[in-house]
């Protein structure tokens, strides 16, 4: 993907990364530099460092960091191009057209705009004499006008073609069409709709994009739902529909329902802080984005086996990603759209208000599945409510209460409960720390550093190889004394060593350090800018300098003394051959 570095070098000189970030929050002077409330994770305290003189950003709380343009693909959630389409807009530069591979960008654009155009056809259809029985419909699920409005809910006709005809005649391709999971392709190569007599729920992204749809049969035909596969403008489990309405006005809290007509069920009867998957569980990349918006979600999925199996997996989910679980118990109806009709939006409030939290619901589950009037029952019951439920309370208050309901309620002293709890968890972490150990010594990936896995193998070197790296990139007179005294083959970790060959290479070349946010993914940009800001204060950078660079020189050494000790007499004479010609090629210095 290679723009021009000129027009780069000129774009970022437009986009000052300061005044970019304070077009999203409110930036605040710290000293040299300025400092914002971090608007990739919830805090009350800023984290988020903007470095003017690198032009980059780093939060010390998340890692999330980077150049300008990293923090355009992160906050407008686009691809690297698309940023940087996004900075030239607003700078009012145009895009260099030659060289750039944009296609894929031009597709999703595309895609977009036949979605939009969709959209607003099914939604014609529906007010239309010709959308009489998708009205009939909607109106039997009691949803007003006011709704259908809102959420621009629509009716694909019982037709083969009517969409692709509607889009043809306004110039997309069949091919489009296809790519846009808007028609399917038989196997003798016909094109036709896939949407046919359905009442159609669109899917907005956070900037009110069309990005797909749902579409949902008359009666109770199968299947139930139809929803869009991935195009490059969806990727199910990164969306949740509804957000771009909830995002607004969540408070605090968020309602995570099961299916599109709960949503809009609730979000009628006045809960508008409501969101639900699209058509699969919940997953991880879900469970970050609402971590990204509240602290607490209210789980409100069906009262079915299979709603609660849903549930008990995404409070493990929710709570890996450090939010805080509450369960609705929805009694005498289905799901929340059939309990608001039955009972009203007031005693659903009710219900809202008195979820218990996730242990309590556990609990719950528990004590229905145990007989509680015989000992036995009983003691099964605590054991499994202690290793279940109370071992994986994350704070030990929360411990501390939920002993006590059990204590008040099976009659053991609570000490005894919290001295068991406690067992558990220690053993827990011993076994914790040994995997760990035995994931360090086997060399296996180490997940706290995704980026740099084998820093938990050489911590000391790594640690050595980021200041080197830093001071190599912000070139305060030191480059040439780096490159001097130490070449890639002294890194000890791999990303280390790539990214001291990359920007080492765009010094030789006198090529602006900027574009690096086209050579890096977004995780690696953060990794550099994290220690950048690391190095930020640091004051005898020339001392400081040479110790790293004995450290790395001496694992390096260390490295070679013990592979010679283990060489036989053969290869140990090609070594000697390889050092020879070394010491030419040192003078030529390669990367
Ligand atoms: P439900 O069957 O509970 O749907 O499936 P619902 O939204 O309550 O539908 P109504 O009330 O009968 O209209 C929950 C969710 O699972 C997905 C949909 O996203 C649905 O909203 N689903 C279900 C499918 O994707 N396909 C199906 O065939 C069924
Ligand atoms: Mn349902």
């Amino acid at each position: 993907m290679a723009l021009p570095e000129s027009f780069l070098q000129q774009l970022k000189l437009s986009c000052d990364i300061e005044s970019v970030i304070s077009s999203y929050v409110t930036v605040k002077r710290q000293g040299r530099n300025r400092a914002c409330l971090c608007p990739f994770h919830s805090e009350k305290t800023p984290s988020m460092v903007i470095y003017n003189d690198t032009q980059s950003f780093y939060c010390f709380g998340c890692g999330a960091g980077g150049d300008v343009i990293t923090f355009i693909m992160k906050i407008e959630n686009l691809d690297y191009i698309e940023a940087v389409r996004f900075l030239a807009d607003r700078a009012g530069m145009q895009m260099p057209e030659t060289g750039v591979d944009d296609s894929a960008a031009k597709l999703k654009m595309r895609i977009l705009e036949m979605n939009r155009e969709a959209a607003r056809f099914f939604h014609r259809c529906l007010i239309s004499p010709a959308g009489q029985a998708g009205m009939a419909y909607f109106k039997k699920r009691q949803l007003t006008d006011e709704t259908i409005k809102k959420f621009g809910l629509g009716y694909a006709p019982d037709s083969w073609d009517a969409l692709r005809k509607h889009l043809r005649a306004k110039g997309y391709s069949d091919e489009e069409l296809y790519k846009a999971f808007l028609v399917s392709r038989s196997q003798k190569g016909h094109y036709f709709d896939i949407y046919r007599n359905r009442v159609m729920f669109p899917i907005l992204d956070l900037r009110g994009n069309v990005i797909a749809f749902g579409g949902r049969v008359l009666d109770d035909s199968k299947p139930k739902y139809l929803n869009s596969g991935d195009t490059p403008a969806f990727k199910k489990t990164n969306q949740l529909f509804c957000l771009n309405f909830a995002k607004n006005e969540c408070k605090g809290s968020l309602i995570l329902a099961e299916g599109y007509m709960d949503v809009i069920a609730m979000y009628q009867a006045g809960f508008h802080n409501v969101v639900a998957t699209l058509g699969t569980a919940l997953t991880q990349e879900q469970a970050r984005m609402i971590s990204s918006y509240v602290d607490e979600v209210i789980l409100s999925y069906d009262s079915d086996e299979a709603g609660q199996k849903a549930t008990k997996r995404a409070v493990g989910l929710l709570s890996a990603a450090g939010v805080k679980a509450r369960v609705l118990k929805i009694e005498g109806a289905k799901d929340p759209d059939e309990y608001i009709k039955k009972f009203g939006a007031t005693r659903f409030k009710l219900l809202l208000d008195g979820s218990g939290s996730a242990a309590d619901y556990e609990l719950e589950r528990l004590r229905q599945s145990y007989d509680l009037d015989s000992p036995s029952g009983q003691a099964d019951y605590l054991r499994a409510a202690i290793n279940g439920v109370l071992s994986s309370l994350a704070t030990p208050v929360e411990r501390d209460v939920y002993a006590g309901k059990l204590s008040r309620e099976t009659g053991v002293a609570r000490d005894t409960i919290l001295a068991q709890v406690n067992a558990i968890l220690a053993k827990k972490r011993r076994t914790k720390e040994k995997k760990e150990w035995q994931d360090i010594q086997s060399g296996r990936q180490y997940y706290a550093d995704r980026v740099n896995p084998q820093k938990a193998l050489n911590k000391r070197e790594a640690i050595a190889e980021e200041r080197i790296i830093a001071f190599l990139y912000k070139d305060n007179g030191f480059s040439d004394y780096i490159l001097d005294k130490i070449s890639p083959d002294a890194f000890a970790t791999d990303f280390n060593r790539r990214l001291f060959r990359i920007i080492a290479e765009k010094i030789q070349h006198n090529i602006a350090l900027d574009s690096l946010s086209g050579e890096l993914t977004p995780p690696e940009m953060a990794k550099l800018t994290g220690y950048l800001a690391q190095t930020a204060e640091l004051q005898n950078i020339k001392d400081e300098l040479d110790d790293d660079i004995d450290v790395l020189l001496r694992h390096k050494n260390r490295v070679t003394d013990d592979k010679i000790a283990e060489m036989g007499l053969q290869e140990l004479s090609q070594l000697a051959k390889q050092l020879g010609s070394q010491k030419k090629r040192d003078h030529t210095k390669t990367f």
